[in-house]
This record gives structure tokens, C-alpha cells and sequence, in this order.
């Protein structure tokens, strides 16, 4: 376990961790044979399930956090996409699960069980049938300045507000690389709030031209994901203040024991999720 914590030894440049690399060559081929998980799973909607992710690449954390696939509407909000809501027949039970297969011609198959762990399974914006407008908005106390400035509590993120990231930079690591803010989804008068992350980035925009996946599920750049580390649940940020002794500064970084995500290396990986509490 020790030898994934990172440190000062440059591990950091071990890692495969651009977008357009030789990590999402695989996407396309390896999606389409996604597990179908809704015929193995062990509990009502959870299971053995493959998501596509920001990849780990330091720290303690097991794996990747699940991008969420995103839309920019007619006036230039953000949203992530919800599935499809159906009705399955699990271990002889009719269940509600929701989830697309071959998402825009992927081959990848895009399910809310993505999102079943940590406790998130239990949120109510995680059941199928939740209702949400599916907008990401800005909280009461965003991660990075600009998003103070641009937004009150409540609003919704809007590209213009983004149109600055091919410069963009909050004076840790290297400016340039994308924009990033923070905020929740499918959280309309819930207990509990479902964090995410949003960046822009060239790096998406060059990767997206010739990655189904990828193509499918960003748009001018834009990419997203449950913000939700998958070591114990704390939430992370992307160029954070103190990452850079653990060489994060330019990736997302959690606190809390050091795990480090790479938001621009998207990676499939595999996990058994939790089922939604009954
Ligand atoms: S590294 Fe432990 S919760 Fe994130």
C-alpha cells in the first residue's frame, strides 16, 4: 500500500496520465464488452459495474471518481445526463434502475450505479426516478475565487463563465491547463447534496476528437465528475492549496490521506456497486 502513497520521488512521472494517451486508446475497444450489470447484481440495483473515471494515480484511494456525462443546453448551462429510467427483473424483483447502453454510440454503458458507493447510494438524487432538471450548480462556498465572484448560491454554472480556460489559473501549478469549479447535482431540496467537479480544458477538447467515449460524453471541453474520493468519501479538489508537496498541484488532490486523481487520463474501471437501500 505504501509504495501508491505519493511523495516527493517524481512518481508522479511514472504515470501514463495524459488525455490522448495510450489509457483511452483502450476506452473504445474495451467498452463494448461492458459488463451488464444489472443481471449480477448482489443487491436491488448495485453489482458488479464498470464506470468510467478520473484516474488514481497516487494515494490510497482504490480507484478512479465516475465522470458524469454532460450537456450544454440551448442558453449555455451545464448538466450532467441522467439515464434512462427502466424496469428490470433482478432475482425475480421488478426494479427501477437507470441506465443507457451504448451511450451515443460509445459502446459504453452508462448506469447510476456508477455512483453507488461511499453512502451515495442512499442519496435521493442517486434513485432512478429522482426528479432534477439535472443542472450543475454553484454551492454557498465554491472551490476557487472566480467562482465567488461569478455566482450567488444557487446558480447554474454557464460556459461564458468558462470562456477564460485556455489561461486560466488560481496560482497553484501551472496555469493553462483548464478551468475548474465545484458544485452539486440532483440535489433539489435533498438531505444530502451530491458534489461534483466540473473542468474545461483543451486537453478534452483535442482528446474528444478521435475518442468515442470521450466525444460522447464532454462537450467544447467540458468534462465532469462525482466528487466523492473513492478512499473514504472525502470531497477533492483539482489544484488545490498544499498539493504541490505531493506533486497534485496540477490534478485533484484529496486531503484527507493524500490520494491524487488525474482529471484529464479517463480510465474504466471496475467495481462491485452498493445497492440502493430498499
Ligand atoms: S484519500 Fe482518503 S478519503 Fe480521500
Amino acid at each position: 500500500m505504501s509504495d501508491k502513497y505519493p511523495d516527493d520521488s517524481g512518481r508522479r512521472r511514472f504515470v501514463k496520465g495524459v488525455v490522448g494517451g495510450a489509457t483511452l486508446a483502450g476506452v473504445g475497444a474495451t467498452g463494448a464488452t461492458a459488463i451488464n450489470s444489472a443481471t449480477s447484481s448482489s443487491g436491488a440495483g448495485g453489482g458488479s459495474t464498470q464506470a468510467m473515471a478520473i484516474e488514481n494515480i497516487a494515494g490510497p484511494a482504490p480507484r478512479g471518481m465516475p465522470q458524469i456525462p454532460i450537456e450544454i443546453d440551448d442558453e449555455g448551462y451545464l448538466k450532467g445526463i441522467w439515464p434512462e429510467v427502466k424496469t428490470i427483473e433482478q432475482n425475480g424483483v421488478k426494479i427501477k434502475v437507470a441506465e443507457l447502453e451504448d451511450y451515443k454510440g460509445s459502446g459504453v454503458t452508462y448506469t447510476s450505479e456508477w455512483f453507488q458507493y461511499c453512502g451515495v447510494e442512499s442519496y435521493a438524487g442517486i434513485q432512478p426516478e429522482y426528479e432534477s432538471d439535472n443542472y450543475f450548480i454553484s454551492g454557498s462556498n465554491p472551490g476557487y475565487t472566480w467562482q465567488s465572484e461569478a455566482y450567488s448560491e444557487g446558480d447554474r454554472l454557464h460556459v461564458d463563465d468558462f470562456s477564460d480556460y485556455k489561461d486560466w489559473g488560481n496560482g497553484v501549478g501551472k496555469s493553462g491547463l483548464g478551468k475548474g469549479a465545484t458544485g452539486r447535482w440532483r440535489s433539489e431540496d435533498a438531505e444530502d447534496t451530491i458534489p461534483i467537479q466540473v473542468v474545461r480544458s483543451e486537453k478534452i477538447e483535442e482528446a474528444a476528437k478521435d475518442d468515442p467515449w470521450l466525444k460522447a460524453s464532454t462537450q467544447d471541453g467540458f468534462m465532469a465528475w462525482l466528487n466523492k474520493c473513492t478512499h473514504f468519501c472525502c470531497v477533492p479538489k483539482y489544484k488545490t492549496d498544499g498539493s504541490a508537496k505531493f506533486n497534485a498541484e496540477d490534478d485533484v488532490y484529496c486531503q484527507c490521506h493524500q490520494s491524487v486523481y488525474d482529471p484529464f487520463s479517463i480510465v474504466q474501471t471496475l467495481f462491485v456497486a452498493r445497492p440502493r437501500p430498499q
